[in-house]
């Protein structure tokens, strides 16, 4: 029987990993096909299962994140969305956070209701209120995001992961894993947008989810049915982007910060937040569980709207888009972009107001970008 060729040779010394461009594999004999569908997480079957380019940013993900194996999606919201309906079922109970990236909020309050799983919302940063919101032998998920998109609220994660009898998982995406390792603090499961920071270069649509290799074998299952797989492409532009993430995760950690005490003391900011503020409540957990800060801002323009909106137009080095994460410095406008798909209550309940302006500091020098953003407030 025909088989494709071996590995060439050449890549086990090539600097830079293959690029492995297929959709499947070939087999010497229908023993061999069988033996490589049975194994889980296969990375030479079919790429809907797996393939070595995604494995390999996969990895390294885990390596990063201290875990046991990850697994990747076609996005963020494809690694959230296999975690929530890889492991809850009808009947089951969530506990979330209000403070949530747009389409995350909607999966948990217009997708599973659908499902008949019920969900409840507390306040990300009330620890108690986490536990409280429990309910023994039906809480199947506790799910968290930290920092918060776009108010950059922080959850306890060691309060979280000492959460007995569910399974907890983390969108550490505004951390990345040079800030904060989820899993070190007891929490089961870290999931990324890999398509922000970890490749960062806004030339990838990438999530990835990691933990402890049963977990992440069960919703490697799932996730061949779901079919939100990830791309060879996309995975190889995230893991040339990883060489590069603790430079670049600095400077714009560094810029960020710079950019939030500046406008902390602006007349015409009427609210900044950013976790490692001093003053903002929320220091102490940021010293804590927060390493290297985060590379988002985000602020309340006073006046609301139309103010909003004439500062984004006086902007000249910002870029307006919706992404985050990459080399260019992006500004966005969350109550019409990345949450316009929210009713105005829901944009209320994750502190989306029509003053907000997020930003995410990109590569440049960090004062030209606090001086654009002072000179276009002013
Ligand atoms: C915290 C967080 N989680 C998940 C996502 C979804 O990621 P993706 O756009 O790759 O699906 C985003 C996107 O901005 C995000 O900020």
């Amino acid at each position: 029987m025909p088989t494709a060729p071996p590995p060439s040779a050449p890549s086990a010394t090539a600097l830079a990993p293959p690029l492995w461009a297929t959709a499947g594999f070939s087999f010497e004999s229908p023993s061999e096909a069988a033996r490589r569908a049975a194994r889980p997480r296969v990375a030479d079957f079919y790429t809907r299962y797996g393939n070595p380019t995604v494995q390999a940013f996969a990895d390294a993900v885990a390596e990063l994140e201290g875990a046991e194996a990850a697994l990747c999606s076609a996005s963020g919201m494809g690694a959230v969305s296999t975690v929530v309906l890889g492991l809850c079922s009808a009947g089951d109970h969530i506990v979330t956070q209000r403070q949530l990236f747009s389409a995350t909020k909607q999966l948990f309050e217009s997708v599973c209701p659908r499902f008949g799983i019920e969900v409840s919302f507390v306040d990300a940063a009330d620890t108690a209120a986490w536990r409280e919101a429990i309910e023994p032998g039906r809480t199947t998920l506790v799910f968290a995001e930290s920092p918060a998109n776009p108010t950059l609220e922080l959850v306890d994660l060691a309060a979280l992961g000492s959460i007995p009898g569910v399974v907890t998982a983390v969108d550490s995406t505004l951390a990345t894993p040079l800030s904060q390792r989820p899993l070190d603090a007891g929490i089961d499961l870290v999931i990324h947008s890999a398509t922000k920071a970890l490749s960062g270069h806004n030339d990838a649509t990438l999530g990835v989810i990691a933990g402890e290799k049963s977990l992440v074998n069960e919703l490697w299952q799932y996730g061949v049915i779901h079919g939100a797989a990830a791309s060879p492409h996309d995975s190889l532009n995230a893991s040339r982007g990883l060489k590069t993430l603790p430079l670049r995760f600095a400077r714009q950690a560094q810029t960020a910060l710079a950019v939030a005490v500046t406008l902390s003391e602006h007349r015409r900011v009427d609210r900044v937040y950013h976790p490692c503020l001093p003053g903002g409540g929320q220091q102490e957990l940021a010293c804590r569980q927060l390493r290297a800060g985060c590379g988002l801002v985000a602020f309340e323009v006073t006046g609301g709207l139309d103010p909003a909106l004439a500062f984004l137009d006086r902007l000249t080095i910002p870029l307006l888009a919706p992404s985050l994460g990459g080399p260019e410095t992006l500004v966005n406008h969350p109550a019409s972009m990345t949450h316009a798909s929210l009713s105005p209550d829901q944009r209320a309940a994750a502190g989306v107001t029509d003053g907000l302006i997020r930003l995410s500091a990109g590569l440049e020098e960090t004062a030209a970008v606090v001086a654009d953003v002072d000179r276009a407030l002013s």
